[in-house]
């Protein structure tokens, strides 16, 4: 899907976190280097407390590293970008905001004007099946339903970058397992390069172009595995040879 020669989207460059306050220091990311072409679908796994959070945050921009640089196209990056997305493992949205209006928000914030905020706002519920509940609050919404809004609110900008810290770990398998295909349905249909940190080992494989496997912290990559199953992927592929034998590599890298 990438032409050869083409650059990165995103680059870590030795990026290093060590978090210290006046009585402890605490190195929570040793030297993490790797790149993401435009496109991909990543996903970041590794032991509690590695420092995938803080790698994503850094990512993002939302936080300096200790010493090393992250690059976006090629540049350094300094600050959060509307181009860079991000979704938080708990989805949350204003209690008193109708689920459209928590999509509107960002858009809002920048100083949209309000219709056209919501009519672009009800575009990308649409976009995650949630039309009908555009005026619904997030207290009439089930836990599964309140994540696809904060995907949306995430999707507003239509960032090119989408940044996912275990979005989904709090719901059950089912709706997990629908939310990743929606997921995919979305990063193929709006071309996007995802980087997504999870603990799942099988939603890893299933999603990804290739797999980043983080050591325990202080967190460095240790390997990179591409997984070669062809798109589009469906359900059967969970049960192929191919899909158990990296289950089993992921497994024994994570120990
Ligand atoms: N703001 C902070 N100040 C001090 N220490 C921090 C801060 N953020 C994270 N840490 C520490 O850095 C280490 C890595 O944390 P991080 O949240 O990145 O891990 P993680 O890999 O995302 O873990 P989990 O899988 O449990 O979410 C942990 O030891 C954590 O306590
Ligand atoms: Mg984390």
């Amino acid at each position: 899907m990438n032409e050869p020669n083409a650059t990165p989207i995103l680059v870590a460059d030795r990026v290093q976190m060590t978090f210290a306050s006046a009585d402890s220091r605490l190195e929570a990311l040793a030297e993490a280097t790797f790149s993401v072409m435009p496109n991909e679908f990543v996903c970041l796994i590794g032991p509690s407390g590695c420092g995938k959070s803080t790698l994503l945050r850094i990512l993002g921009g939302l936080v300096r590293p200790t010493s090393g640089r992250v690059l976006f196209e090629g540049r350094p990056l300094t600050h959060p970008l509307r181009r860079i997305g991000f979704l938080f493992q708990r989805a949350t949205l204003m209690p008193w905001r109708t689920a459209l209006r928590n999509v509107a928000l960002p858009l809002e914030i920048e100083g949209v004007p309000r219709a056209q905020a919501e009519a672009r706002a009800l575009e990308f519920l649409r976009l995650v099946g949630l039309e009908e509940f555009a005026q619904a609050l997030p207290r009439d919404l089930s836990g599964g339903m309140s994540h696809r809004v904060a995907l949306a609110r995430a999707l507003v900008y239509d960032p090119d970058v989408l940044l996912l810290d275990e979005p989904f770990a709090a719901l059950d398998a089912l709706t997990r397992e629908q939310l990743n295909w929606e997921l995919l349905r979305i990063w193929q249909a709006r071309r996007k390069t995802v980087v997504m940190v999870t603990h799942n080992i099988q939603e890893a494989i299933f999603l990804s172009d290739h797999v980043l496997v983080m050591s325990p912290r202080p967190g460095r990559i240790e390997h990179k595995v591409p997984i070669e199953i062809p798109r589009p992927r469906s359900l059967d592929d969970l049960y192929s040879p191919q899909f158990l034998e990296l289950t089993r590599t992921l497994r024994a890298y994570l120990r």
